[in-house]
């Protein structure tokens, strides 16, 4: 086993609530881990988002924040770093990811014009629907097959792609997207030879090809390992070779430029960055800060360089190959090929007794935080599902690996509590959805379980339930 690039200096303590601080926290929660307090979390693997570990370098930066409200320094540098690994002309900073969504369509959608995209992500789609846009999915069939063993499942249907755009283009198709490490089929890349394409058909029909780069770098990675022809190059190269072949991008920095705030719009044409930059001023800030204070876009453009090193890339996706090998020997179905950022438990198969409409990755995420206060996300019904339109595509719950975070140790406590639940599958509890909020329900929707959890054994009565040695007190105490 290779060990990674870097070392703790600085720890957050955290502890195993007990069980029965477990059973509370979850009810008041309303079942949803999103409304969790992080105290009663022992593993958080919510999310990678904002959740990395700074290096020692972008702390250093931090401290050169130049807050000036105009012509900052630290947005310069920012535009620099971006440049060298990106390539792009136009930088537009923004607060997080969707605030470059949010930018993009504004500029991009009027009512009507489509968005063809491989899947979708939830806070993309919300953007381009409420400008009145239409998303089409047309990612290949094997994103949608969590069996499927297809080595690059964030691939466009090329052919889909050109009925859509021969049907449409080039007045009514707003951009095609497409997403590096397809989040919502388990952080699987698409292929260099299948962007390619896409570029072509997008420069036939004139439509803009617009990248969502936020995990670029590991399906980089990817494409040298799986891509033939790929295997002695540079990641930066590759990085960069990805980046060239759209007319933009957007990006969540808060993944793989390991800071806890900061996204990015980029674009190559001069007239659209305009356009952006008239939004920009009027919902995020002025720009050269867009939502960011200085010191943030020092610290992310310290990041945006760590993200080309591929030993630190190569070492944070080898943590999900771990935890997929712990987890592949207890039995747990999840999504194949092991993606990029996280393992995605299949709960049709985990809990074969649970119709979709009783959400059964919400509750699987319940059962997990239940059995070993380990934290996950549900990727299911509750989070795809659009308005009333019939759902029956994935049904998973993300294991999130923040990077450069946990221990080896960490992630055996995980499979652990996997292992719990699996012994105990056939009685977690259907839920019912009590609370339906209008947009991104899953953020904040509440449910009830329609019987009662099972015990879990084994990890369940591992909880100490005390919170904080002394030496945590003075900075640390709950609220
Ligand atoms: C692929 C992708 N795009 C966009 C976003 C939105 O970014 P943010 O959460 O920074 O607003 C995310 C966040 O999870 C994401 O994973």
């Amino acid at each position: 086993m290779q060990a990674p690039p870097w070392k703790a200096k600085v720890v957050e303590p955290i502890t195993l609530a007990s069980p029965t601080r477990r059973r509370e926290a979850i009810a008041e929660a309303g079942h949803n881990t999103f409304l969790l307090r992080s105290e009663d979390v022992f593993i958080d693997l919510l999310t990678d988002s904002g959740t990395s570990a700074l290096s020692q370098e972008q702390r250093a930066a931090m401290e050169l924040g130049d807050e000036a409200y105009a012509g900052s320094r630290s947005y310069y540098r920012l535009e620099a770093a971006m440049k060298d690994v990106y390539g792009y002309r136009h930088l537009i900073p923004t607060h997080q990811g969707r605030g470059a969504e949010h930018l993009l369509s504004r500029a991009l959608v009027r009512p009507g014009l489509l968005v063809p995209s491989n899947l979708y992500f939830t806070t993309s789609r919300e953007h381009v629907t409420l400008a009145g846009g239409v998303w089409v999915d047309v990612a290949i069939p094997e994103a949608s097959d969590p069996e499927s063993m297809h080595p690059f499942k964030g691939n466009i249907d090329l052919e889909l792609l050109e009925q859509v755009l021969k049907a449409a283009a080039p007045e009514q198709v707003a951009f095609v997207r497409q997403e590096a490490c397809l989040n919502m089929a388990g952080g699987q890349p698409f292929s260099l030879e299948n962007v390619r394409a896409v570029r072509e058909l997008t420069l036939r029909f004139g439509v803009p090809f617009i990248l969502d780069a936020t995990r670029i770098a590991e399906n980089a990675l990817f494409v040298k390992e799986r891509e033939p022809g790929n295997a002695d190059r540079p990641l930066p190269e590759i990085i960069r070779e990805i980046a060239r072949l759209a007319d933009g991008a957007v990006f969540s920095s808060k993944k793989d430029h390991f800071v806890p705030i900061g996204g990015m719009l980029c674009l190559n044409d001069d007239e659209l960055a305009q356009r952006a930059r008239e939004f920009l001023v009027v919902f995020e800030g002025f720009l050269h800060y867009g939502g960011m204070a200085g010191h943030d876009m020092e610290a992310l453009a310290q990041g945006i360089r760590e993200s080309a090193d591929e030993r630190i890339v190569l070492a944070y996706v080898t943590q999900a190959r771990q935890l997929g090998r712990m987890l592949e020997q207890i039995g747990a179905p999840f999504v194949v090929p092991i993606g990029a950022h996280a393992i995605f438990l299949d709960a049709k198969r985990f809990l074969r007794h649970l119709p979709q409409a009783q959400f059964p990755a919400q509750s699987l995420a319940a059962a997990l935080y239940l059995a070993g206060g380990v934290r996950s996300m549900e990727r299911g019904i509750v989070s795809g599902q659009h308005g009333d339109e019939p759902y029956e595509g994935l049904e998973l719950v993300r294991l999130t690996l923040p990077r450069r975070v946990y221990t080896y140790e960490h992630l055996s406590h995980v499979a652990e509590t996997v292992g719990a639940v699996l012994a105990a599958r056939d009685a977690v509890p259907g839920l019912r959805m009590t609370y339906e909020p209008e947009h991104l329900r899953f953020f904040q929707a509440r449910f009830e379980p329609l019987a009662p959890y099972p015990p879990f054994d084994g990890t369940e009565a591992a909880g100490s339930g005390a919170f904080a040695a002394s030496w945590t007190r003075p900075y640390a105490g709950s609220t």
